[in-house]
């Protein structure tokens, strides 16, 4: 049974790749795929790209070409949801994409063929993602030593795991006013968000499609508002490769 590590960023996948026995680097579809194993797991490693179509090619080339048996996400996102600050984890619970509108052909958000509008992720899969992540969230400030740039901030904060509904579009969310109108549209038609990223809706309805268990976990990178152009890159350079180093291998050793 072989595990795919999808990651947003090649950060990200650099540090995991580090980690591989066995590495073996495969070209398809214009992507590179590091097959290995990881604590004794068969793995192969993958970036999503960025947007929902890249992140969907990826994971069908998973599935289709590297017969894997589940595909876990790892990345950052924006928070949105009261209290989803920079440092804190996201566990998805289940995914919506907030740019679908086939209305009014189907109801706002539904992805038309699929009579509903989200898209839930595994159980299993998202308990062990959760318990890694608290395990990392607990430990971080010290374990990272984290002390330069966007990552002072984080320092003697205390960061929280958290476990809902993510929300993916094929837009990066820099305006707190834009923010705000997303998560107040959303929550009065009952879908309480708690952060936004590119590609994960994507991935979740590929495995839907395919009977494929997914699960996903996000760190918050930036609060989707007006300085999330800087503060993305900045946790990117800094924190987001750690988190997704030791989230994933504390995740594969409860596997
Ligand atoms: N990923 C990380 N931050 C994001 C944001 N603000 N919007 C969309 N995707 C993101």
């Amino acid at each position: 049974m072989t595990t795919a590590i999808l990651s947003a960023l090649p950060e990200e996948q650099s540090s995991l790749v580090q980690h591989l026995s066995h590495p073996q680097r495969l070209m398809h579809a214009g992507r590179a795929f590091w097959l290995g194993e990881l604590h004794g797991r068969a793995v192969v490693l993958a970036l999503s790209g960025i947007g929902k179509v890249a992140a969907a090619t990826t994971a069908t080339a998973l599935i289709e070409r590297f017969g894997v048996a589940r595909i876990v996400f790892t990345g950052v996102a924006g928070g949105v949801g009261d209290g989803v600050n920079v440092g804190d984890v996201v566990v998805a619970q289940d995914y919506l994409q907030h740019d679908m509108d086939a209305s009014p052909l189907f109801p706002r958000w539904e992805v038309p063929g699929y009579a509903r509008s989200r898209l839930a992720c595994d159980g299993v899969l998202s308990a062990l993602l959760l318990e890694a992540a608290y395990a990392c969230v607990s430990s971080a400030s010290g374990q990272f030593g984290l002390r330069t740039g966007a990552a002072d901030v984080l320092e003697g904060v205390l960061h929280r795991t958290h476990h809902g509904l993510v929300a993916s579009g094929d837009r990066f969310v820099s305006a707190a006013d834009e923010s705000h109108r997303l998560r107040n549209t959303l929550r009065d038609a009952g879908h309480d968000v708690l952060a936004v990223e590119m590609e994960g809706a994507a991935v979740a309805q590929v495995c839907y499609d395919y009977s494929i268990p997914f699960a996903a976990v996000r760190t918050i990178s930036d609060r989707a508002d007006d300085t999330a152009h800087v503060d993305f890159p900045l946790f990117v350079q800094t924190v987001a490769s750690r988190y997704a180093e030791h989230i994933m291998l504390a995740f594969l050793q409860k596997l």
